[in-house]
């Protein structure tokens, strides 16, 4: 369509001067002798009426142009507006459809007139009616551009998602109506839906892999538990061996002098007091290892005291193996962590030494070193021994659950691992393994 903005009166002037020099052209190119003889003005009708044909001519041909040119935009319109991916509806104040593209008859698999019967609430899905109401109001009372998501329904009741939005209000022969154009979103709320239903899936395949990790920490805790346990039943038999030889020899002792009738009652009391203060050391091992398994909370303690308590239990299995064991720590250290879980864990590493210099009896001067080393008010207990070293292949897989270079019935591989869960369950502590010279490092840092 041509837009042209010059007045009318401008565009006729311009049409006859056009129209004129046509003329003048014309009578150049054929000498009209005729009209050259004829009256003044006759030759001035005569031009004039030419002038005028020619104009309706050039104004004839304009409307052509202007004609072929609407066809062209009307298709153009036709296309865009039938055509067009998405619904168009015009609605009147009662909301009843006046209008309807292509896309929304084929949505509903209505003809445009039965379209036009309809109000377009009997085309929404009866749950979701008040959402459009709501977005109605809205837009009445605003005049904004609003859209909400509901589901429709076509003519053979099957449910389609779609977004609706009220876009502009007008006039038609003075009464308000409103466009809405509806966007079939159905692909892309079942995408949204099995999108949610994976995510659901993950949440909870996530949440029974997380339990069943739990479990198997649990478990792994239960058996590392049950191994430790397993070794401090060993060293209880340790310590007891020796009172139980020493009650007994009081006992064959006694038997022996009354055997050859030389018991006297002096020999009996002092036996006797023997066996108590024997039996009442024994009874003291017992509470000693029950309040190793004791369950403490976080709190500041002296380092020392716990080291030596855990050093004590472990002795008689050392001694008996001639390593020699050394502590240097301040008595006046204190730390900030779990009692009963530093505990373990230096027992874990105290047996672990063990077995290392079991592993390579040709070795003298066994020796464990316990010291500390302090940074910027942190402190690293070490636990040092010279049983061999750890080959540097193995160092990082020491803290993995069941890693074990101990023959099956001499290893469980959880020692470590548990001795990490428990120190590292403490915020800001760490425990790390260090192997240098042939001798094993063992660090544990506590928090500032
Ligand atoms: N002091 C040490 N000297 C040499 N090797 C060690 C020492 N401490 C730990 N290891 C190595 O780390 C492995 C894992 O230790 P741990 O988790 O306590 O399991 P386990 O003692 O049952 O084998 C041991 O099998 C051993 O190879
Ligand atoms: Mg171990």
């Amino acid at each position: 369509m041509s837009h042209d903005n010059t007045p009318p009166s401008n565009t006729k002037r311009s049409v006859r001067k056009q129209a004129e020099e046509t003329l003048k052209d014309k009578n150049s190119k054929l000498l009209n002798s005729a009209v050259v003889f004829l009256p003044e003005d006759i030759q001035k009708l005569i031009h004039e009426l030419q002038v005028n044909k020619i104009e309706l001519e050039m104004q004839k041909d304009e409307l052509l142009t202007t004609q072929a040119e609407l066809k062209v935009s009307h298709a153009r319109y036709y296309d865009l507006y039938n055509k067009a991916p998405v619904g168009y509806c015009t609605i009147n104040e009662d909301g009843l459809i006046l209008d309807a593209n292509d896309t929304a008859s084929g949505m509903f698999g209505l003809s445009h007139e039965d379209l036009q019967k309809k109000l377009l609430t009997d085309l929404i899905y009866k749950d979701d009616q008040d959402i459009y109401y709501f977005c109605c109001t809205k837009f009445l009372s605003s005049s904004k551009e609003t859209s909400c998501e509901l589901r429709m329904k076509n003519s053979e009741g099957f449910l389609f998602w779609v977004q609706i939005y009220a876009t502009s209000e007008k006039e038609i022969n003075g009464f308000p109506y409103i466009r809405v154009v509806i966007v079939d979103i159905t692909e892309t709320k079942n995408a949204q839906e099995e999108i949610q239903k994976l995510n659901d899936t993950l949440k909870d395949e996530i949440a029974r892999q997380v339990e069943e990790l739990r479990k198997k920490d649990v478990l792994l805790m239960e058996q590392a538990t049950l191994a430790q346990l397993g070794e401090m039943i060993n060293m209880i038999a340790h310590q007891w061996r020796q009172p139980l030889n020493a009650i007994s020899g009081a006992a064959v002792e006694l038997s022996l002098l009354n055997m050859m009738g030389e018991v006297s009652k002096e020999k009996i009391a002092q036996n006797s007091k023997f066996t108590q203060e024997v039996a009442k050391k024994m009874s003291d091992t017992i509470d000693e290892f029950m309040d190793f398994n004791k369950k403490t909370d976080i709190a500041k303690f002296s380092l020392l005291s716990i080291v030596e308590k855990t050093v004590d239990i472990v002795m008689p299995q050392f001694e008996s193996r001639s390593i020699t064991l050394e502590i240097d720590i301040d008595k006046e250290l204190t730390v900030f962590h779990n009692k009963t879980a530093i505990k373990h864990a230096l027992l874990n590493i105290l047996i672990n030494s063990r077995d290392a210099f079991d592993e390579n009896i040709r070795l003298n001067k066994r020796k464990i070193n316990i010291y500390t080393k302090e940074n910027n008010g942190a402190v690293t207990l070490l636990i040092e021994d010279n049983a061999g070293g750890i080959a540097k292949s193995i160092v990082p897989k020491v803290f993995n659950p069941y890693f074990t270079t101990k023959e099956q019935g001499k290893g469980t591989g959880l020692g470590l691992y548990m001795t990490k869960q428990m120190i590292e369950k403490v915020k800001n502590s760490t425990v790390s393994v260090e192997s240098k010279n042939k001798n094993t490092i063992v660090k544990i840092k506590f928090p500032v």
